[in-house]
């Protein structure tokens, strides 16, 4: 399970050296960016606006004059207006949920559906899963792009898959024990339910063989993964990805390195911007990461603005390819509560290290007498002595203060009180903005 170039176990795109690598993306950035233009009125008019054409892009760093494109772009194009090729030539349709308003959807050519299955098997890979592995898939099947996109990359593989999709936890965990998977993929609250389920069972989640998890679809700490490591006796790895450039498989850590995602740059362009003023900023320097897909026929996705913070560092595993740093957030999962930035990650740092308390926990934001209220509300955990009880919240309020510089308030319930994930979590309730308590807060 280490990091090295043993061909055996890399593709052709993996073993391009990095002058190869960065020709590729040269040739493939160009025949997208005409492709784009030629095919998709929208981008058409974006470039036409910004006064740009696709043979202005002379060398790689010429993608910076181009014009990103964000999802109310592709949300007014709603439903097939991004496409770049005739609907008959679609072969797949996801979409991705969004918490407001119309979904995003995204449409793939049969190409596609083999580049997509191409770098999820690479990132199964990277995470130590081999032809032959049985995996165990949780996460949802259905528009959203972690069932499929998973499955077909696990298939491609040479995997024996198992398409559990999320929910029906009971029977999930009845079917991890009869199984023995040696790979799980699914989002890391929901393997945090798996793991809840499996105790309750009477099964020490420890025992049921599973070698390596490939957690990814929402934002997770490094305290997250000694968790998960610690509970399940797994090496557990960061997969990322969005439904507007492919789905799961655009960026995936190696389980000999774990030091964050290697993107597949002979697919996806990586650039991070300063997401205030739009410019980019160097390697290194944490911002927003910007998008562009080099290979995808159906629907090229040119400067995608991910929202998504992070940094890119350079390859290790991969040597050509740059790493991305773990997401930390969003740019909209920020909390501004009393004039302070707040990432919910930060929180789940701080409840993982605390005494007595569960991962379990939600930060309920109100407004009282127009201030900002934060209560973080956590299970204990089932090991929980009384004495802990009686300190872990004063102990969690201080860590708080501490590290974020927010005064918070801890509300210390049952194990088993919070509503558990399924898929995706919800962690943050945000209700300052309801009627009885004040007015709509502008963050
Ligand atoms: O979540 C695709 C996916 C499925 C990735 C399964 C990994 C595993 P969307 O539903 O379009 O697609 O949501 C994309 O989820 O912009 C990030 O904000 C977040 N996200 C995805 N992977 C990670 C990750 C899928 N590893 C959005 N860490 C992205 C943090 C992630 N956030």
């Amino acid at each position: 399970m280490s990091g090295t170039t043993r061909t055996a176990e890399t593709d052709e795109g993996e073993r391009l050296g990095v002058d190869e690598l960065r020709a590729h993306q040269l040739r493939h950035l160009r025949s997208t960016l005409r492709h784009a233009y030629e095919q998709v009125p929208l981008y058409r008019a974006k470039f036409d606006a910004a006064g740009v054409h696709p043979d202005d892009l002379r060398e790689l760093a010429d993608l910076a004059e181009f014009p990103a494109t964000t999802k109310e772009d592709l949300r007014a194009h709603y439903p097939f207006g991004a496409f770049a090729v005739p609907r008959e030539r679609i072969a797949r349709i996801h979409a991705s949920s969004g918490t407001t308003g119309q979904p995003t959807v995204v449409g793939y050519t049969s190409a596609d559906l083999e580049t997509w299955a191409e770098v999820v098997a690479r990132s199964i890979r990277a995470a130590g899963g081999r032809p032959g592995d049985l995996v165990h898939i949780a996460y949802g099947y259905g528009l959203f792009t972690g069932g499929l996109g998973a499955h077909y990359g696990a298939e491609r593989l040479g995997c024996t898959v198992v398409p559990a999709s999320g929910g029906m936890t009971a029977r999930q965990a009845q079917l991890i024990r009869d199984f023995r998977p040696d790979l799980l993929m699914v989002t890391p609250s929901y393997a945090l339910t798996l793991v809840d389920e499996l105790r309750r069972q009477g099964v020490d989640p420890r025992e049921t063989g599973l070698r390596a998890g490939i957690f990814g679809a929402e934002p997770w700490t490094e305290d997250m993964r000694r968790e998960l490591e610690g509970a399940l006796g797994i090496d557990a790895v960061d997969i990322y990805g969005l439904s507007e450039v492919m789905g799961p498989g655009v960026a995936a850590e190696f389980a000999g390195t774990k030091d964050g995602l290697h993107v597949w740059e002979d697919h996806f362009y990586p650039e991070v911007i300063d997401p205030v003023s739009g410019n980019a900023v160097p390697d290194g320097e944490t911002g927003e990461l910007v998008l562009t897909s080099l290979t995808k026929e159906a629907m090229p996705i040119i400067r995608y603005r991910t929202r998504d913070l992070t940094r890119l560092l350079p390859g290790t595993a991969r040597p050509a390819m740059r790493r991305m740093e773990r997401i930390t957030g969003r740019s909209d999962d920020l909390l501004i509560v009393r004039g302070v930035n707040v990432f919910p990650t930060q929180i789940e740092e701080l409840v993982l290290r605390a005494d007595g308390l569960s991962p379990h926990f939600q930060i309920d934001l109100t407004r009282q007498e127009r201030m900002d209220l934060m209560t973080i509300r956590v299970e204990a955990s089932e090991a929980t002595t009384a004495q802990q009880r009686r300190t872990a919240p004063g102990a969690l309020v201080r860590a708080v203060k501490d590290a974020v510089g927010v005064t918070a308030e801890v509300e210390v319930v049952e194990p088993g009180a919070l509503e558990r994930s399924v898929g995706k979590l919800r962690r943050v309730l945000d209700r300052r903005g309801t009627a009885a308590d004040g007015p709509a807060h502008g963050a």
